[in-house]
């Protein structure tokens, strides 16, 4: 059986090359909604029907195990997916959202002044501030920011104008005194803006999902296997889109650095 991922658009392929180079084995199947992109500003329900349609793909495709590398489905529909709709019809696979290892990741580095930008629905879901509050002991402030207008900068490749919009709105906390020491890209897209934030800012921790689930899956399959042993390794890969524009091969392309590992 493979493992699944999911995502709103083509961002989420960060998310699968990063956790296919970290465990090359298995067999991967991507679902990328690229007919309802973006989720950011969509209802509820409708990120859940659209969801659980991309969840019932990845299983009828031998999916174990679906990861939505979507923030935004994973604040909005996690826990009901896990909760309702897998005991009734999935009950031996498993779903895993992003928004939990990034809080444990925050814990572990004892920021206590953390920054998260998202898209409207993550935000105003407060999915963050709330698995935060549960384990945190030491009181981390968060402030989160909805910042819908870098997706659609980065779908087309202008890194350098989300980079420069991201770090503008960083520098204003800075310098109206706040003590920012951690941020929190919590979309698939803003992974790529890693590498220009931390130039800029040496002294925050930058919290990448690219980076955070790859370990994070390495460590859940360590601990489950029951699960480990049913999942086949034929280093397979394919990548599905609900709707597809030729443009979206080269953007394919460029997030995927040509091809897999
Ligand atoms: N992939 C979505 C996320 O991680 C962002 C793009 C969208 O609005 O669909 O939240």
């Amino acid at each position: 059986m493979k493992i699944g991922v999911f995502d709103s658009g083509l961002g989420g392929v960060l998310i699968l090359k990063a956790i296919a180079k970290r465990l090359p084995e298995y067999d991967y199947e991507y679902y990328g909604d690229t007919k309802h992109v973006p989720f950011g500003n969509r209802s509820e329900s409708e990120i859940y029907e659209f969801t659980k349609e991309a969840v019932e793909h990845l299983f009828e495709k031998g999916c174990l195990i679906v990861i939505l590398a979507c923030n935004t489905a994973s604040a909005e529909t996690l826990r009901k997916l896990q909760d309702e709709y897998l005991p009734k019809h999935y009950p031996d696979r498993r779903i895993l959202g992003v928004i939990i290892p990034v809080v444990e990741e925050v814990i572990e580095n004892t920021c206590k002044q953390v920054l998260l930008f998202g898209t409207q629905r993550t935000v105003g879901s407060g999915k963050y501030h709330l698995e935060l509050g549960k384990r945190n002991e030491i009181q981390t402030k968060i402030e989160a920011i909805a910042t819908p207008e870098l997706v659609p900068f980065l779908e087309n490749g202008e890194i350098d104008k989300a980079a420069e919009k991201t770090s503008t709105r960083i520098q204003e906390r800075v310098d109206r005194g706040d003590a920012v020491d951690g941020v929190i890209l919590g979309c698939t897209h803003y992974n790529l803006l890693l590498p220009k934030l931390r130039k800029q800012f040496p002294d925050i921790t930058f919290f990448g999902q690219a980076e955070i689930i790859p370990e994070k899956v390495a460590v859940y399959l360590e601990a489950h296997p029951e699960l480990e042993s049913q999942l086949s390794r034929n280093g397979e890969r394919n990548v599905y889109l609900t709707e597809h524009r030729p443009d979206y091969d080269r953007h394919l392309e460029e997030l995927l650095e040509g091809k897999f590992v």
